[in-house]
This record gives C-alpha cells, sequence and structure tokens, in this order.
C-alpha cells in the first residue's frame, strides 16, 4: 500500500520494506495503519518529546495515545530519563537480585491498597497470565471468568477473531461475562459452580461501573470462594495513584498493574494478598531473565516518585475531562451522531452509522484529517503531564474543524470521496 499524499512519502516507503520483515508489518498491532486511517496516517515515528511526536516525514504530532497510554509524564521526559542514565552507569541486569527491586516494591506496596507482595514481571501480558495461574494454583479450579481484553496470550485472545494457534480445548476454560451486567457473571456461577478460581476485569474498561457493579462482581466472587483480579493496566496510575481500587475503594486479591508505570520503560507487576502469595509460591513457576532489569525498574521507581509529588494524576485527568468535554461539544454543534466516552483516564469516540455513511467509514475520515492537521486522536485518547491546556484546546479546536468538513460531506452525500485509503478495520472481534 502507498499513501497519495507526498506529506507521508517516507513512512510508506519503509511501510513496504515492514510488511516484508514483521507479521502484519509492525510489531504492536494497533500501530498498524490498517487500523488507524490506511494510506492516509503516518506509520513511523521518528522521534518524540513531551506531548508531540514527529513522524518520519517531519510532520508534527499532539500525541494522545501516548504509545498506548504508557507515556504518563511525557516523551523524554528528563528527570526519568536522567535516572535511567545513572542506572546504566552502574549495569543494567545483574546476576543476582538488586535492591533497587526491592524499593520499587515496597513503592508498590505502599500505594496500592491491595498490594502486600509483588512479583515484577516487563509486560502487562505477563502480569495478567501470572495472577491466573496464581487464581488456578491458589484455588486448584480452572475454569475463569473473563470480561474485556487483558494481552495476547492464549486464555486471553481464545474468544476473539484472531484465536488461530490456541488450543481449542482452551475454550472450556474460559467464560466471558458483560461489564455492568451482574447477570452475566452470576449465570457463570449457576453454570459452573466450584469450578470458577477467578473473576477477571478491569474495573474501569470502556465505561464506568454503574449500581455499584464492582462492589456486586466483589461479592459474588467471594461468595463462589473465586478470587477477584483487577486488570490494572490502564487504570493503574492514571485513574489514581493506588488504581482503580483505590478510586472505588474495592480491594481485589490480585491486581496486574502496567503501561504508564514506568513512563514507557517496559516494567509491570503482579500484587496482591500475601497470604494468597505465600500459599503457592512453591508450586507456581513465574519467573524470567528480565524480570530484573534495571533501567525499567529504576525508571519505575523514579515515575511513581513524580506522579505523587506532583499530583500528576488530578492535572491528566483534569486534561481529559476538558478534551472529553470540548469534543462532545464540537459533535453536538455538528450534529454529528458520535459521542466521547469513558473516564478522563482514558476517552474514545464512538462513531455511529448516519446518513448512509458507516460509523467505521466516519471515524476514519475523522483520524485521517485530524492527522492531516497535527493531530493524533486514536481508538483511545490519553493525556499526560507535559500536554497543556492551551494542546488540549489547540486539538479540540482541530477536531471541530475537521467534524464540519464531516458534516458537510454528509450532507453533500460524498463523504467515501475525501476518503484517501480504505476504511480502518478492527484489530480483532470479539465472539
Ligand atoms: C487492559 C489491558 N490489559 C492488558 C494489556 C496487555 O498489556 P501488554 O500489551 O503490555 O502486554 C493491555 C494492553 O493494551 C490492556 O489494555
Amino acid at each position: 500500500m502507498t499513501s497519495y499524499w507526498s506529506k507521508y512519502t517516507e513512512s510508506y516507503k519503509l511501510w513496504e520494506k515492514a510488511n516484508n520483515l514483521f507479521l502484519n508489518g509492525v510489531l504492536t498491532l494497533s500501530k498498524s495503519p490498517m487500523h488507524i486511517a490506511p494510506g492516509a496516517c503516518p506509520v513511523f515515528a521518528e522521534r518524540a518529546q513531551g506531548a508531540y511526536f514527529w513522524d518520519s516525514d517531519g510532520n508534527r504530532y499532539i500525541d494522545y495515545p501516548l504509545a498506548l497510554g504508557a507515556v504518563v509524564l511525557g516523551h523524554a521526559y528528563n528527570d526519568v530519563d536522567r535516572t535511567v542514565a545513572e542506572q546504566m552507569a552502574k549495569g543494567i541486569l545483574y546476576s543476582l537480585s538488586s535492591r533497587r527491586e526491592l524499593e520499587l516494591a515496597e513503592l508498590l506496596c505502599d500505594i496500592i491498597p491491595s498490594a502486600e507482595k509483588v512479583r515484577i514481571l516487563k509486560t502487562g501480558s505477563d502480569a495478567m497470565s501470572a495472577a491466573v495461574r496464581v487464581a488456578r494454583a491458589y484455588t486448584g479450579r480452572e475454569m475463569v471468568a473473563v470480561c474485556g481484553y487483558h494481552g495476547w496470550h492464549d486464555w486471553t485472545v481464545i474468544r476473539t477473531t484472531r484465536n488461530a494457534g490456541v488450543p481449542a480445548a482452551l475454550s472450556k476454560l474460559i467464560c466471558e461475562f458483560m461489564y455492568n451486567d451482574i447477570h452475566s457473571l452470576q449465570s457463570i456461577f449457576d453454570q459452573h459452580a466450584g469450578k470458577v478460581a477467578a473473576v477477571i476485569l478491569e474495573p474501569v474498561g470502556m465505561y464506568a461501573p454503574e449500581h455499584h457493579f464492582l462492589e456486586r462482581v466483589s461479592a459474588l466472587a467471594r461468595k463462589n470462594n473465586a478470587l477477584l483480579i483487577f486488570d490494572e493496566i490502564i487504570t493503574g496510575f492514571r485513574l489514581s495513584l493506588g488504581g482503580a481500587q483505590s478510586y472505588f475503594s474495592v480491594k481485589p486479591d490480585l491486581s496486574a498493574f502496567g503501561k504508564a508505570m514506568a513512563n514507557g520503560y517496559p516494567v509491570s507487576a503482579l500484587v496482591g494478598n500475601r497470604d494468597i502469595m505465600n500459599a503457592v509460591e512453591n508450586r507456581v513457576f513465574i519467573s524470567s531473565t528480565f524480570g530484573g532489569e534495571l533501567l525499567s525498574i529504576a525508571a519505575a521507581i523514579r515515575t511513581i516518585d513524580i506522579l505523587r509529588e506532583k499530583k500528576v494524576t488530578d492535572y491528566i485527568l483534569a486534561l481529559g475531562q476538558q478534551l472529553k468535554d470540548g469534543l462532545n461539544a464540537a459533535l453536538e454543534q455538528q450534529g454529528i451522531d458520535a459521542t466521547c466516552e469513558g473516564m478522563p483516564h482514558k476517552t474514545f469516540l464512538v462513531f455511529r452509522d448516519m446518513a448512509g455513511a458507516s460509523g467505521k467509514m466516519i471515524e476514519t475520515l475523522f483520524r485521517q484529517e485530524c492527522l492531516a492537521r497535527g493531530v493524533f486522536l486514536g481508538y483511545g485518547h490519553f493525556t499526560c503531564f507535559s500536554h497543556t491546556s492551551e494542546d488540549i484546546q489547540a486539538s479540540i479546536t482541530i477536531a471541530a474543524e475537521v467534524l464540519r468538513v464531516i458534516r458537510d460531506a454528509l450532507d453533500q452525500g460524498n463523504l467515501p470521496s475525501l476518503l484517501k485509503g480504505p476504511i480502518a478495520t478492527d484489530v480483532f472481534k470479539r465472539y
């Protein structure tokens, strides 16, 4: 695929190469242009600073994906990078444990209400898989009740359209329930009494909990002697320093943190109840060569210190709300059937079909035109400590201008002709 726009020439030259070298042309599926605006979006970034990045053709963008939510302070954040450089001079991975691991674990236990014992890992998928293993070992049960996305490992993708290569037998062990629908979880316990090891969910995914959903999930899990696992990979360090469990005062048995924990350095953590962890520690195998990699651990300690000292969460939530309110006002003004949803730590646009155009088509055009004007509003919008209120306002102004273009195209019935490439596709669908 090539781009018709000269502004993305270098990106699409590299994209040709990438397609020959990588599965799907990318290392992270949601960074593929196929899922953003095929042929009509940048593909390769060259450098990033603060709340901005520059693509390989030299175009600058205000960044809202922020590396899928991992960057919470800002790109190339001096204070964190200096700490990393200091650690680099002392070695990055030892043949024995390092006291810095203890420092990070103590910090996590200090800020996360349910954290008493910790396993430091690399990715969110690692931490979530470790949580499932601990829960199965502790309860002696194999089934898990799951809601939503939790990474790329077998048990999490079995019920998606990208489940090739995953043993079909596994599907018997995974039951899906719906967020904010306590009956869907109750019916799993009714059908599989005494067999469910854990209930796994993001405490807040696309929507906020309603009708005390989290408390009711917690009560149901306890009543059925299943562990409650919170996936705080996104909520952690963004919704509140202690995660959604702190924000909503609901304590899980185990929880997983990652992404924003180290401002983009790769590190994650499984944390939880000490008695549970102690009961299984000689029977489970959760171990990795790079578990004690010290650049990321040093980055996490410094990042969490800064988050705490500078009250970063309050700041990014206020900006997230400003963005959400501004986008919703602009949508309403143009009469576009779409809404900006989500709690302010992560918002996203939902475009619905209208005037003969599919929601996905309108969304693709919206992304194409916002990117052309220097704003990257991807699937999930995050804010960071380096964004300013002026950045947010400038982005809203640009989004409003794009929505006016979309409104005109819908009125004239020529929206498809404005698309410079095919309609974007979803990374996968659930079933
Ligand atoms: C809620 C949630 N859980 C788990 C993961 C997996 O994390 P990672 O991509 O670091 O393996 C993600 C990644 O996007 C996520 O959004």
